[in-house]
């Protein structure tokens, strides 16, 4: 029984002494300074949950995705953060620039096909998603997308079947001016008015609208254009694609607007109208001055 008492009180005075060891050690740490300077803790900041960052906010710093966004974002025109779920997380040590960034796959599907898949490629900024770059991959790919262009330039071959598709087309989407590659027939006119003559991607299947004035063939038949308007003749009033109509090189038949307007035995015996009636461009007739 004492012995087991004089066990108890040596172990409580050990256990004292531990205790006695350690609180004066510890009164020794606030006496002995662990940093060189001074400063208040603030606890108080660590109890608020901060908000996410605003698109607003990203754009004080990030002025150019902001404004890429702002101008051509489209349907891109959401929070940065749905995009960029890693924000500021770029180590030049880890070198994981590319790891960090957003990822298309992450929200499309390959919806051009398994062949397209480089989406950085001709999409090059994600910012401005539908601005696409005009790069040598996309001229590569011109036909994936618009196979019916290509058969037209084939079916109908031009001087145009040759020229690259970005030659003209500097960026996606962009369409030319012929003015930026030709001079206009006459002064004057428009490319609404070459664009109805010759379709762009069959520049040599011509074909003229009922309206076209008669100067527009000057440049290249200004005899019969002047011929034609001296002339005395009722056909004078008429417009040259009034009987060249359709496409061009098109030679109507006399009797397509006057059937055979003299007796049967007439026409049989001298069937060409312009044996007695010389030029259609400048017909004989009897006009009241020759009367
Ligand atoms: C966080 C998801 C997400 C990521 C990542 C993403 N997109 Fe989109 N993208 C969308 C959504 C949503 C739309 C709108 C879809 C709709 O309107 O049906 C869209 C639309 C587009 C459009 C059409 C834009 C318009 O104005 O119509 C293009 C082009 C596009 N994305 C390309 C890309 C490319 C290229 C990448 C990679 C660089 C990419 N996207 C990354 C979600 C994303
Ligand atoms: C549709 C997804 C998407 C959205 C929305 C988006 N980004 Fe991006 N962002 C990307 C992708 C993808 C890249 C990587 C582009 C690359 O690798 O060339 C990128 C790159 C960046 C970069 C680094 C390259 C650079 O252009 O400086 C910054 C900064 C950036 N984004 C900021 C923003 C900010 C700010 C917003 C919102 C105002 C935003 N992004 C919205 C997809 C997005
Ligand atoms: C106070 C300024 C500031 C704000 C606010 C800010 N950034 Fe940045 N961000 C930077 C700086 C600085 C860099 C590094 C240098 C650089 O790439 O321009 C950077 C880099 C980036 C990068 C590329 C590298 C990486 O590590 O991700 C992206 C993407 C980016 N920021 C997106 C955002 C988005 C999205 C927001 C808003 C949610 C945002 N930033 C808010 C200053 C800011
Ligand atoms: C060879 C160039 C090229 C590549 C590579 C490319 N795209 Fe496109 N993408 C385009 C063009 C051109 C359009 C049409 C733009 C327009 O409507 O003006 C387009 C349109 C889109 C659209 C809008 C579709 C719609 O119907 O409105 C989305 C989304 C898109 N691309 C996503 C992607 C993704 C994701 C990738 C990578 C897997 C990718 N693109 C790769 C050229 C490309
Ligand atoms: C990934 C598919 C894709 C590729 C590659 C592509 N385009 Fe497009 N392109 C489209 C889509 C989609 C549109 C918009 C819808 C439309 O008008 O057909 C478009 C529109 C256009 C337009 C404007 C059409 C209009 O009526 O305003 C032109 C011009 C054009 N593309 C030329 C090109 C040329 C040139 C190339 C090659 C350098 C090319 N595209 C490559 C998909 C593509
Ligand atoms: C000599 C210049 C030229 C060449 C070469 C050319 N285009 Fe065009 N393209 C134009 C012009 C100009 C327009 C506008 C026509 C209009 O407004 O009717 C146009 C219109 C378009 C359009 C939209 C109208 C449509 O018919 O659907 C597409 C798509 C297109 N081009 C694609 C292509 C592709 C693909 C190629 C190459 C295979 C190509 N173009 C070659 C000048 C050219
Ligand atoms: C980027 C330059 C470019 C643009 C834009 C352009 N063309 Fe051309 N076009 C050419 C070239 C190059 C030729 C061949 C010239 C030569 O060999 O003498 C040509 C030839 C032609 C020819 C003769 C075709 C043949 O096979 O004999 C016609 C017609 C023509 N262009 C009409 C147009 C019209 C109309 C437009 C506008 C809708 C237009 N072009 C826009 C470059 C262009
Ligand atoms: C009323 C129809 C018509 C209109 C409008 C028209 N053209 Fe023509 N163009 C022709 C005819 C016809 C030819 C001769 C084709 C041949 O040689 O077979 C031609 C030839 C050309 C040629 C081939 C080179 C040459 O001079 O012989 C070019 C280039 C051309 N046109 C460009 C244009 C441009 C650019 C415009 C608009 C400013 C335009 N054309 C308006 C009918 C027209
Ligand atoms: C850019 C020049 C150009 C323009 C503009 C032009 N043509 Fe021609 N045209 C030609 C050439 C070149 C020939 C072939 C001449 C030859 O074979 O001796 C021709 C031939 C013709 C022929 C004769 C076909 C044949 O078989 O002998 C007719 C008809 C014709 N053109 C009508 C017109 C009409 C009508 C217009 C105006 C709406 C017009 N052309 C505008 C260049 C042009
Ligand atoms: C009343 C109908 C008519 C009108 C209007 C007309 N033509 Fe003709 N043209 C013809 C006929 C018919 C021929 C075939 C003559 C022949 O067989 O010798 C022809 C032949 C031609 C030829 C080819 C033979 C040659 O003389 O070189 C050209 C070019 C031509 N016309 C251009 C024009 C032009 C340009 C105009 C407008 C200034 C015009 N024509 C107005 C009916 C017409
Ligand atoms: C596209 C239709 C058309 C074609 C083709 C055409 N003409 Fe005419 N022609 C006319 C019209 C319209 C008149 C005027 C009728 C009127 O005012 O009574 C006319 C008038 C005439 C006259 C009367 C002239 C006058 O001043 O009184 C003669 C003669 C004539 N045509 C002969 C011909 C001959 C010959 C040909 C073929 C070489 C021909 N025409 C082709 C439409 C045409
Ligand atoms: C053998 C000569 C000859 C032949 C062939 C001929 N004509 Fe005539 N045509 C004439 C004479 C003469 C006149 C009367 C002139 C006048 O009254 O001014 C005439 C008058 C006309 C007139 C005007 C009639 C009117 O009522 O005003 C037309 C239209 C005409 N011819 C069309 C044709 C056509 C079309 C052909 C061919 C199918 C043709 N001619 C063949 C000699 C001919």
């Amino acid at each position: 029984m004492n012995l087991r008492n004089c066990f108890n009180i040596r172990k409580f005075l050990s256990v004292s002494a531990i205790v006695l060891v350690f609180s004066s050690l510890s009164f020794a740490a606030h006496d002995k300074k662990i940093a060189t300077v001074t400063i208040a803790p603030t606890p108080d900041q660590y109890t608020v949950q901060p908000l996410p960052l605003t698109a607003i906010q990203c754009a004080q710093c990030h002025t150019s995705p902001f404004q890429g966004l702002k101008e051509n974002g489209g349907n891109h025109q959401f929070e940065c953060q749905k995009c960029h779920n890693l924000l500021h997380a770029y180590s030049p040590r880890k070198g994981n620039y590319d790891a960090i960034m957003p990822k298309c796959a992450s929200c499309h599907d390959a919806l051009h096909g398994a062949k397209i898949n480089d989406c950085l490629a001709c999409h090059s900024n994600p910012h401005t998603p539908r601005k696409i770059a005009a790069t040598p991959l996309i001229a590569t790919f011109c036909y994936n997308c618009h196979a019916t262009i290509r058969t037209q330039l084939d079916t109908v071959p031009s001087k145009h079947t040759k020229v690259a598709c970005t030659m003209c087309h500097t960026s996606h989407g962009f369409k030319p001016s012929c003015f930026t590659c030709h001079k206009p027939h006459v002064e004057g006119q428009t490319v609404a008015q070459c664009l109805q003559c010759h379709p762009v991607h069959q520049p040599r299947n011509i074909v003229f609208p009922t309206t076209t004035p008669s100067n527009t063939c000057s440049t290249c038949h200004s005899p019969i254009v002047t011929k034609l308007a001296k002339g005395a003749s009722k056909h004078a009033a008429l417009t040259c694609v009034t009987c060249h109509k359709g496409k061009h090189r098109f030679i109507p038949q006399c009797t397509d607007c006057h059937g055979k307007p003299h007796n049967a035995a007439f026409h049989a015996k001298v069937p060409r109208c312009l044996t007695c009636h010389i030029d259609v461009h400048d017909l004989p007739v009897l006009t009241p001055k020759s009367k």
